[in-house]
Parts: C-alpha cells; sequence; structure tokens
C-alpha cells in the first residue's frame, strides 16, 4: 500500500505532525490508517483512558539484559509482538536502551546496562523480536536521560567522545535492526531540549548515523512545535491542541518551509506503510496466554544470577526448608510508571512450588515485607527449627520507577536486620533479591550462604526462581551492570543537582570502566554470576583475518556433573594509546550449553569496531596502530586467558605517528 503526501491538504499535513490522541496518529479525516502505539518494555501496556488491558508481564529489560542471550531477548520480544497483534498495537515503545550512568536511577530496571555494546547487541535482538513479527520498534530515549530526578529540565551535558562512545553507541548499534522509530528523550543535551536539538536529531542521528525512520518525542517532550520540526523531529506525541496553530504560525511567518513540512510528513506516511505491510505479511496472533507464560518463565530461567553459593544451593530435598518474606508469595515483577503491565497472574507461594520439585518438608510466613513489619520471634524460632531458610527480600516499584531516582541500594533496615538475625540462628540461608538494579549487600551478605539475584523477572519470577533454588534449572545469569560496594562509590555520589544541568565529567569512564580506572574492589563485578558447573578455558588460538580483523578461538570444558550455559566474555585492552581509554572494554561475548563433562571449542571474530575509539580530532571512529591485548573471561574481573596482537595499518592512516615512523613514508624530517 502507498499513501501519496499530495493526496493531502496542507492543513493535514500539518495535523499529521502531531497525535490524533494520545496513542494514535493522526488519520486526516479517514484518508490514512491511524498507527496505534503502546508501552512498553517489559510486556504490553495497552490503555485508553482508564482502562488498562491485561498482558503479560515479561521480565524487565534489566533482568532480561542479565541473560546476556540474543536468542532469549529476541523470545521475549517476540512474545510481546504476539500480544501486540492480538490486542491491535501497531508499534511497541521500546526498547530503552539508556546508559546505566548511576545505579540509583528510578528507570533503569527498563534499561539493559552499563555498557554500550551489551545494551546496543541485546537492544538489536529486541527490534528484530518485535519487527520479523510485524510490530515496530521505537528506540528510546535520544539521548543522555540517565536519571529521573527532574529529568525535563536539567541539561546533560556531555562532550562529543563521550556521547559517542557510551550514551549513543547503543543506538548506533542497535539501528543495524532498523527500528521505525527513534523517541527522543526529555532531557536538554548540552543545554538545548532533545525535542528541538538539531546537533543530535539531524546532524547526529540522521545524517552520521544513517537513520531514516520517524523520530517520535516523548510524551510532552515538544517545547515548540516548529524548533522540533525544524530539528527533523517528525511526529510529536501525545495530541496537543496547540501544535497545529503554532506550525501555521511558523509556517506563515517563514520560520519552517514545505520542504520541512514534507520531509517529516512523508516520513509518516513511508511508517504507515511498513505497519500496513506488516500487518499483511508479519502480523499474526501465534501463541495462546498459557503458551506466552511459558516463553516468559524460558526467559526468567536465563535470566536469574546466583551470586553466591557456598554449599547451599542446590536445595537438598531430604531437608526441610523454611521461606520467609513477603515477596516469596507476593514478588514484584516490574516497576512503576509508564512501563507498568498489568497482570493478575500469581504464581503459587515460592513454598510449595520448592516442594513440588523436591517434596523438601517447606514451612512459610510472610513475617516481613519491603519495609513493613517484622515479626521476629516467630521467625527466628522457625528459622531456627529448620535445616535450610530461604529469606525472600528485596524493592518494589516504590523505589523502581519512573519519575524518581532511588536514594540508595541499601534494603530496608527491617530487611538487612531479618537476614542478620537469621544468619545467627541457622547456618544455612539462601537468600533470594528482587530489584530493578544494583543492591548493596554488603551489610549481610557474610551472614548468609548463597544470594540469588531474581532482579525483576516478570510474572512467573517465583516459578523461575524454584526451578534454581531446587536445580531443576542451572543458573546462567551474568550481571549487565557492576554492584559497587557502596554508592560512595559510584558518579551518583553526592549527587547535588544545581539545577540546570548535570555535567558528564565522568566522560567514558562509566560503570566497569570507572571502578577499574579507579582501581576499586566493587561487591560483584559486570558480567558475574556463577553456575552449578564448573568451567574451565584453554587452547586460545588467534588468527589475524585482516588489517584489523581477528578470529578468537578457544575451548571451554565442564569439569562438573551438571550441564549449563557459560557466558564467555571478550574485553579488549588498548596497551599503549594516544588518548585516555578505559582499561577493558566488552568487545564480544557467546552463551553457550557445555553438557556435564564435555568440552567446546567456541570462536568470536572481532573486527576493527573492537580496537577503535571515537576521535573527537578527527570526528570518526579511529583505530589506531600498536599493541592490544584480548582478555577472555568469565566476568570482567575473572580473565580466563589472554593474547596480544598487533594492529599495523597504513602509516597514512595514522596520527601522531613518531618521527622514526615518518621516514618509511619519505617525508622531511
Ligand atoms: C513516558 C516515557 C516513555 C513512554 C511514553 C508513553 O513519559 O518517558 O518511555 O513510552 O511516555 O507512555
Amino acid at each position: 500500500m502507498n499513501y501519496d503526501i499530495n493526496h493531502l491538504t496542507f492543513e493535514e499535513k500539518l495535523r499529521l505532525l502531531t497525535g490524533k490522541d494520545f496513542w494514535q496518529t493522526y488519520d486526516a479525516n479517514g484518508k490514512l490508517d491511524s498507527v496505534f502505539m503502546s508501552d512498553g518494555p517489559n510486556g504490553l501496556r495497552k490503555c485508553d483512558g482508564e482502562h488498562t488491558e491485561e498482558s503479560i508481564a515479561m521480565p524487565c529489560i534489566s533482568a532480561l539484559a542479565n541473560s546476556w542471550s540474543e536468542e532469549t531477548v529476541f523470545t521475549d520480544s517476540a512474545t510481546i509482538a504476539d500480544e501486540c497483534a492480538e490486542k491491535g498495537v501497531d508499534i511497541l515503545l521500546a526498547p530503552g536502551v539508556n546508559i546505566k550512568r548511576t545505579p540509583l536511577c528510578g528507570r533503569n530496571f527498563e534499561y539493559f546496562s552499563e555498557d554500550p555494546y551489551l545494551s546496543g547487541i541485546l537492544a538489536k535482538a529486541y527490534i528484530r523480536g518485535l519487527q520479523e513479527n510485524g510490530v515496530g520498534a521505537c528506540i528510546k530515549h535520544f539521548c543522555c536521560n540517565n536519571r529521573e530526578y527532574d529529568r525535563e529540565f536539567i541539561s546533560s551535558e556531555a562532550d562529543e567522545r563521550t556521547l559517542r562512545e557510551i550514551y549513543v553507541r547503543p543506538f548506533e548499534i542497535a539501528l543495524e535492526a532498523e527500528p521505525w522509530l527513534v523517541m527522543c528523550s526529555y532531557n536538554p543535551v548540552n543545554g538545548i531540549y532533545a525535542s528541538e536539538n538539531k546537533k543530535i536529531l539531524k546532524d547526529l542521528l540522521r545524517k552520521r548515523l544513517g537513520f531514516s525512520g520517524v523520530i517520535v518525542s516523548d510524551w510532552g517532550a515538544v517545547h515548540n512545535s516548529y524548533k522540533a520540526l525544524k530539528a527533523t523531529l517528525d511526529l510529536r506525541m501525545a495530541f496537543d491542541e496547540r501544535a497545529y496553530g503554532e506550525l501555521k504560525t511558523a509556517y506563515e511567518r517563514g520560520l519552517i518551509t514545505d520542504a520541512e513540512i514534507n520531509f517529516s510528513a512523508d516520513n509518516l506516511l513511508r511508517l504507515l506503510e511498513k505497519v500496513q505491510n506488516a500487518k499483511k505479511e508479519r502480523r499474526k496472533v501465534r501463541f495462546s496466554v498459557a503458551e506466552r507464560r511459558e516463553r516468559a518463565l524460558s526467559v526468567a530461567r536465563e535470566s536469574i544470577v546466583l551470586l553466591k553459593n557456598e554449599g547451599a544451593l542446590p536445595l537438598d530435598p531430604r531437608k526441610s526448608v523454611y521461606v520467609a518474606g513477603g515477596f516469596s508469595s507476593d514478588p514484584p515483577y516490574g516497576g512503576g510508571g509508564s512501563s507498568k503491565v498489568r497482570t493478575t497472574f500469581k504464581s503459587e507461594p515460592l513454598a510449595r512450588l520448592i516442594c513440588e520439585r523436591t517434596g523438601a518438608k517447606t514451612g512459610f510466613r510472610q513475617h516481613f515485607s519491603d519495609d513493613g513489619m517484622f515479626a521476629e520471634k516467630c521467625l527466628l524460632e522457625s528459622a531456627a527449627a529448620a535445616d535450610r531458610v530461604v529469606l525472600c527480600v528485596g524493592e518494589d516499584e516504590r523505589k523502581n520507577r519512573e519519575g524518581a531516582d532511588r536514594i540508595t541500594l541499601r534494603l530496608s533496615e527491617v530487611q538487612e536486620n531479618a537476614i542478620k538475625m537469621v544468619g545467627k540462628v541457622n547456618k544455612n540461608v539462601t537468600v533470594v533479591v528482587y530489584a530493578g538494579g544494583a543492591i548493596d549487600m554488603s551489610p549481610w551478605i557474610h551472614s548468609v550462604n548463597a544470594v540469588v539475584y531474581a532482579g525483576f523477572c516478570g510474572e512467573t519470577v517465583n516459578l523461575a526462581v524454584a526451578d534454581i533454588l531446587t536445580g531443576k534449572v542451572c543458573p546462567s545469569g551474568k550481571l549487565a551492570e557492576t554492584f559497587p560496594l557502596s554508592i560512595a562509590d559510584t558518579v551518583a555520589y553526592p549527587y547535588e543537582p544545581n539545577g540546570y544541568y548535570d555535567r558528564y565529567e565522568d566522560g567514558i569512564f562509566v560503570g566497569y570502566r570507572r571502578y577499574d580506572r579507579d582501581g576499586k574492589e566493587v561487591l560483584f563485578p559486570f558480567g558475574y554470576g556463577l553456575s552449578y558447573a564448573n568451567f574451565v578455558y584453554s587452547d586460545l588460538v588467534v588468527r589475524k583475518a585482516g588489517e584489523t580483523s581477528f578470529t578468537l578461538s578457544f575451548d571451554v570444558e565442564n569439569l562438573s556433573s551438571v550441564s549449563g550455559k557459560e557466558v564467555v566474555q571478550v574485553y579488549v585492552k588498548d596497551i599503549v594509546s594516544s588518548v585516555s581509554r578505559p582499561e577493558k572494554e566488552l568487545k564480544g561475548f557467546v552463551k553457550k550449553l557445555i553438557e556435564a563433562g564435555k568440552k567446546e571449542r567456541i570462536t568470536i571474530r572481532l573486527e576493527a569496531d573492537a580496537f577503535a575509539f571515537y576521535s573527537a580530532a578527527l570526528d570518526e571512529w579511529y583505530v589506531e596502530n600498536g599493541d592490544y591485548e584480548i582478555q577472555i573471561g568469565s566476568s570482567s574481573r575473572d580473565i580466563r586467558l589472554k593474547a596480544r596482537v598487533k594492529i599495523e595499518l597504513p602509516l597514512e592512516s595514522q596520527y601522531t605517528v613518531e618521527k622514526a615512523d615518518l621516514r618509511e613514508i619519505g617525508s622531511e624530517t
């Protein structure tokens, strides 16, 4: 189906540049079909007015990222696409790829990682899972929306290299999946609102990165319609009665041109065509609700992270288990705000799920919740009487939500006290943590034997937790963000906003890049996660495949009697560089099932982008000659194999070379 812009009147073209209502595009008096958009990244939130339809609450993107699996991410978004198909939603306003600069950001549960490469690769899989199933993706929030505090006013101030290497990089990688829309963020970037920021929308996103789809505003993020249009923002959402008049007046004053209006109107007509074609060719309902829930469970199983295990897990079926904590029967499945899914699904309480899987004698009492009462005497007596204890703690949407940041990384005092007290009366305690981001466990982690990080893993979370606690599933998740030892070690502290701008003085040193540079100990490093299996790496062979291409191959052997999946990570270090560079940067990863007692040979290819940095001097990605160290690890701080490679590009391509080199190309010295 083709839409011809010449069939639209001038007024219809102007009106097309603003939504028809909260969720739909303008239909030009019936000449066009409207496109229906809905949130969100953690499952479908389809609402019209007061009513929100019930949907499957999938694992949140922060939990999904802990799977380190493109296949799992694809399954996740394809499942949401199926629900969109059933409910007539054309565009899902997802994924969010904002970098976790501070672990306190209230919306981190909606984002992938502190690392741009991991965020970009997983976002690409997420976009494919939607669009290959006929639903458009809208990657967001472009850009530098890295905290919630006063997000509509405080300017994120970042230099060009920091923007390109860290905050824009996930979008650049994800654009390879050709998302139909990009949503701009609320905040100003270097002093100008993202919605009217020509530098980031027209010059960077469109011209440098080649985005040719629709740029849509975050809801209410446009402050001036004609300035947004000149920055090539195509669609102002949601409907705003002032928009048409603003644009008409601007046109009459010669502030905007026919070419600018037609450019954006045409982008919207192309979007309508993509939606119509997708509806016809790829969009159909494939799964029942039960099948979608099974898929949500398969995703959750891949996304849970085993952080500590000193002889506690898997639970011994011959031993009695006492389960305590409100989240064991009513776990948080997501955070608050626009991404919040409405679900009425409740799994059985965790105690019963454990008993169903192993036959173990189990008991359960709520005793305490996130910040509720703490029935101390009863809890301690029951905990002392049982062979094993499982404590369910964490945070819910009250501390992980859009519009507000967290003020601490620690659990509530009630929960911390409960953990420490139970640890005194029972020597076999497992803590299950439900949260939307990093938690500072340092006050209590030494009092317990095991910690399982469930994150916000959707409505089936406790089914997946029970599978992992009982050994039905071998844990394979790895942290996609660092868990710092203290908030004082992070960029967030002390966060004293001056009310106008947030200067990104940390530059490219975000997350593990920061802790490595500062030599900081952390509670759990980026990429960390334990297994019930035991993997050893060996026999690394590196082959040069081109000037900046290398093929790495190495063995991973599972020495245990438990089959499990391992996430192998490849980091690159520039040994000597002309600019400051991180100690290491993630440039490749693979998640692989390795059967008990077996060995697999893994091959990973590195290309130029594995060695490049963004040169502010050249305004380009630049690979500098010299030695690089390849580090292959089970986490960013558990490097198992190393090798050095040399990049030797023609000197003409190099800058700031030694005088000795100049002689080689016949220059006068
Ligand atoms: C919200 C969010 C954005 C969401 C949109 C529509 O304010 O910032 O992520 O998609 O508005 O609900």
